[in-house]
């Protein structure tokens, strides 16, 4: 009986042999070559390019490891070339919660598939802390600085307006070539500032822009929100609290802009001559469109799908002058 028992071992023993093996080897194939990675292409290594003197790359032209690998895995989850890109360019300037308004970003931009994200530094140089956060931040960036001239640092003057058109140089730069080869790749622009809360369908609201799309914006204008009114499909006026004799009577969180538009009127920029506060809106969509051409989106601009929540003022009174902490730490 025992004897019998190990020959029919010893028959089934390289049959299941050679069942590991094939499972191994069938397991270690290796994957296909991940280039071009379709999520990334044709924008491809988000920060690395350096043709453009604001924009400082890696030396080896590479994203940093853990973003590259984040990307890896993304581009197979949802490999969707044919998405217009969304750029969002981002200001943002040195502060206590610059890194928790940040994050708060990129966790909502992390989760729109085809997001390029320029984030605009107001600096002389490009800061470790924000460096160092794009590097881990898991999606394409581009990482640029450029610092607003002391005497545009007033209160009442208008913000961010070098570092905006810092993010529209860029775009023009990058895409002028292809542009003139008849390649233009479809993209939509818009001005992501750090103090607003987005949600992600107005992602996919923004993403059919043809020229210029417009929506409601919440917690703004003094307001609960504002928007803009829709007749016939049309825009027809705004419903806002404040100056509503403007234009464009927009916050810059209300709009988007596609990249054909932007390349096709390469002078249109956020002006400080001449502009007053609250104008930037108006003072930038005149140079690229009229009221009647805007596109309502987020239902008829009856959907509040961004809201320009703000942080309050942080509270650091109690901060030591001496005795600091023993180990130095990034917040
Ligand atoms: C917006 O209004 C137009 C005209 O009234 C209508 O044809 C269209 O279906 C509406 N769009 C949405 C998304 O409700």
């Amino acid at each position: 009986m025992k004897s019998m028992l190990f020959s029919r071992f010893f028959i089934l023993l390289p049959w299941i042999l050679i069942v590991i093996i094939m499972l191994d080897v069938d397991t270690r194939r290796p994957a296909p070559p991940l280039t071009p990675r379709p999520y990334f292409s044709p924008y491809a290594g988000g920060r690395g390019g350096a043709r453009i003197p604001l924009r400082r790359s890696r030396p080896d032209g590479r994203p940093g490891r853990g973003l590259e690998k984040l990307n890896e895995s993304r581009s197979q989850a949802q490999p969707e070339p044919q998405l217009p890109t969304i750029y969002a360019i981002t200001p943002t300037y040195s502060r206590p919660v610059q890194k928790a308004e940040l994050t708060r970003l990129a966790n909502t931009f992390r989760q729109v598939a085809q997001l390029h994200w320029i984030v605009v530094e107001d600096a002389a140089a490009r800061s470790e802390l924000v460096s160092r956060f794009l590097a881990r931040a898991g999606l394409p960036s581009t990482h640029l600085h450029v610092p607003t001239p002391r005497r545009y640092k007033r209160p009442g003057l208008p913000r961010a307006t070098e570092q905006r058109n810092a993010g529209l140089a860029w775009l023009r730069q990058r895409h002028q070539h292809l542009l003139l080869h008849q390649r233009a790749q479809p993209g939509v622009l818009f001005f992501a500032d750090d103090d607003n809360t987005y949600s992600l369908e107005l992602f996919q609201e923004m993403r059919t822009t043809r020229k210029v799309s417009v929506w409601p914006v919440g917690l703004v204008g003094g307001r609960r929100y504002e928007r803009p009114l829709v007749k016939n499909g049309r825009v027809v006026g705004w419903y806002t609290g404040w100056r509503a004799d403007r234009p464009f009577a927009i916050d810059m969180a209300g709009f988007a802009v596609s990249l054909q538009v932007i390349l096709s009127n390469p002078k249109a920029v956020f002006k400080r001559r001449g502009s007053q506060p609250g104008m930037q809106e108006s003072d930038f969509l005149k140079q690229i469109t009229t009221v009647e051409e805007l596109e309502p989106k987020a239902n008829n601009c009856t959907k509040v799908l961004v809201w320009h929540t703000r942080t309050e003022k942080v509270n650091l009174a109690n901060e030591p002058k001496y005795h600091l902490d023993t180990v130095k730490i990034e917040v």
